[in-house]
């Protein structure tokens, strides 16, 4: 008699608690329910692979403004795929190729962002910089191919005692720039404002070769700056030289930085020939 209540007790305790799994249930499934968006303004943008977050949304500020909106708020995550609750309150959809939900006084407007199959999860891209010493102007204008090819920044290393065309005389073996070639603890100051390395993770290192060697105020460069892990990529011009080791003795005096070996370009380089090297090393 005690067993068949305990039994019916037990039975009773299962039906409960399966009644209660089945309300759960069925609260989650109203939440995964997707609510109409309650703005008639939908904005679609075709393809967000490949933009970046910063050209995406200003597209859609873009569109907002076209169509009058004012006081709005975008909201963002930093992947499409991946939302997270805290950034993203009031986010109307869970749709993973849904991205960025649009706040306007107080009205929602549903941004969609159609990301195809499946989007790649977008990483933040490197920073680039391009740091050049140039005294007649070749290394210079490779520097500013690269950049613009490489959407980098630049930054040249400007000497605090100009260069005059009597210092590079290098017929004469006791011109300024030669007789600091000749003398490898030689360090000419820097007299451009000193920049900050951090946030770069791709560097460009250009100058010319003098007297087969790097300018000695790249020396001074590279020991004045902490490159961390940077990737960095010597390239220099010269009337015939190669490269040489001047990257190697460069890297260590560094003593950081993730150094890659280096290109020598002739002094009237071209764009494609630029662009032909930065390609290769993808
Ligand atoms: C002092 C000095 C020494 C040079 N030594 C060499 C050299 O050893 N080998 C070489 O091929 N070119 C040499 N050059 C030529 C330069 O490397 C070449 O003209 C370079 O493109 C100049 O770069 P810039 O215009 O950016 O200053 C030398 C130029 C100077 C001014």
């Amino acid at each position: 008699m005690k067993k068949n209540a305990r039994k019916a007790i037990n039975l009773l305790l299962c039906v409960v608690a399966l009644i209660s799994l089945l309300c759960a249930c069925g609260k989650d499934g109203a939440n995964d329910s997707k609510p109409e968006p309650t703005s008639a303004v939908r904005y679609v943008i075709p393809d967000v692979r490949g933009v970046y977050y910063s050209d995406a949304i200003t597209m859609v500020e873009d569109g907002l403004e076209a169509a009058g909106f004012k006081d709005y708020e975008v909201r963002y995550c930093w992947s499409w795929e991946n939302y997270d609750p805290a950034m993203n309150a009031r986010i109307l959809y869970s749709n993973p190729s849904a991205g960025t939900e649009i706040v306007d006084n107080g009205q929602h407007v549903f941004i969609e962002l159609v990301a195809g199959e499946q989007a790649p999860e977008l990483t933040p891209q490197p920073k680039k910089l391009v740091v050049f010493f140039s005294v007649t102007g070749n290394t210079k204008k490779v520097a500013e191919m690269i950049a613009e090819i490489e959407e980098a920044d630049l930054y040249e290393i400007v000497p605090a005692e100009a260069y005059t065309a009597e210092d590079i005389n290098y017929n004469d073996y006791n011109c300024r720039a030669l007789k600091e070639q000749g003398d490898t603890s030689a360090r000419p100051a820097i007299g451009s404002e000193t920049i900050d390395l951090s946030g770069y993770s791709v560097i460009y290192l250009g100058y010319p070769i003098w007297a087969a060697s790097e300018p000695r105020i790249l020396d001074t460069f590279v020991e004045s700056y902490d490159f961390g892990e940077a990737r960095i990529i010597p390239f220099c011009t010269s009337g015939s030289s190669g490269i040489g080791s001047t990257a190697t003795r460069l890297r260590m005096l560094a003593e950081s930085g993730d150094w890659q070996s280096g290109k020598r370009f002739p002094g009237n380089a071209t764009k494609e020939d630029v662009e032909t090297w930065i390609d290769n090393m993808k």
